[in-house]
């Protein structure tokens, strides 16, 4: 293939149980919105590949990958799917296992190779047998970004190694994200050094914050999709309703990269509370949060 490739993005469809309650709650009916953003994007025949950039599940649970395979399969292209801190390692790799749908570490297309990083690599378990597990408990779920010596060193080599002349990185946590909440310095350190070693990385691709946005790291952009299970934008302060990215990758390293988000009177731009907001800023945790809330909600008897 030659000439410029085109590439539809989604990120963190949390895709949810029947009857099973959102993590963290303030959630939207994810699989409304896989509907309502599937019929905005229409036709795909002027797609290469739909790319999807982690929390695939909410709970990381079988059923949740059912669905999530379900619906990735309805699109008429390779789709192609990279894990987040919602995806338990075993069961996203089975979960998502179909034709058409796949975990694909890298995948070259005309000048550019694409790296799906597992970006919480770096939170995993070395075990006596050679596999590499998630650690016990909810502690993936709640990690920020951390690629580890392993995904590190296999960023090197590949980078080393393609035949690429562009490299484009595709993980779900942004390397040094603008909010506040999601700031990690260990984190933001590993990928300095991986593009201060690697002039042909030419961007990234990713999600996590819900927040969509792009800026730039070391001279390189980093576009953060939407999100379908909430989204938020930080001025004005509001709700933003579920959306998508769409790229245009061009043959001289050029990446263009817009956000589409699905207007709709089902998620309508509403102002958010100063809690969230204090939230997005580092000022309280998401564990401080849900204290308040269920606190209010005793008090009010909501
Ligand atoms: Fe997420």
């Amino acid at each position: 293939m030659t000439g410029t490739v085109r590439i539809l993005q989604l990120s963190d469809t949390h895709f949810l149980d029947d009857g099973i309650e959102a993590e963290g709650g303030g959630a939207y009916n994810t699989s409304e919105a896989f509907d309502a953003v599937f019929d905005h994007v229409g036709n795909h025949d002027h797609l290469d590949m739909v790319v999807v950039t982690g929390d695939v599940a909410d709970h990381g649970s079988a059923a949740e990958y059912r669905k999530a395979a379900d619906a990735f399969s309805r699109f008429q292209v390779p789709v192609n799917v990279c894990p987040g801190n919602h995806d338990f390692d075993a069961a996203f790799n089975a979960g998502m296992a179909r034709i058409g749908v796949s975990t694909s570490r890298v995948i070259e297309v005309g000048a550019w190779a694409f790296l799906f990083v597992d970006s919480s690599a770096g939170t995993m378990l070395g075990q006596e047998n050679g596999l590499h597990i998630d650690p016990p408990g909810q502690t993936r779920l709640h990690s920020n970004g951390s690629l580890g010596a392993r995904e590190a060193a296999w960023i090197h080599q590949m980078c080393q190694t393609t035949n690429a002349e562009h490299v484009f990185v595709w993980l779900h946590h942004p390397p040094q994200p603008t909010i506040p909440m999601c700031r990690d310095d260990a984190y933001a350190a590993e990928w300095h050094d991986i593009l201060d070693a690697h002039a042909k990385i030419r961007g990234f691709g990713g999600g996590h914050t819900h927040i969509p946005i792009d800026y730039e790291l070391m001279d390189r952009p980093v576009f953060v999709s939407p999100s379908l299970k909430n989204n938020f934008s930080m001025e004005p302060q509001t709700w933003l309703p579920p959306g998508y990215r769409t790229y245009e990758f061009g043959t001289d390293g050029s990446v263009n990269s817009e956000v589409q988000l699905v207007d709709d009177e089902r998620w309508p731009r509403l102002p958010f509370g100063s809690l969230l907001s204090s939230l997005f800023q580092g000022e309280i945790t998401f564990a401080e949060l849900s204290e308040i809330i269920a606190r209010r909600s005793n008090v009010t008897g909501a």
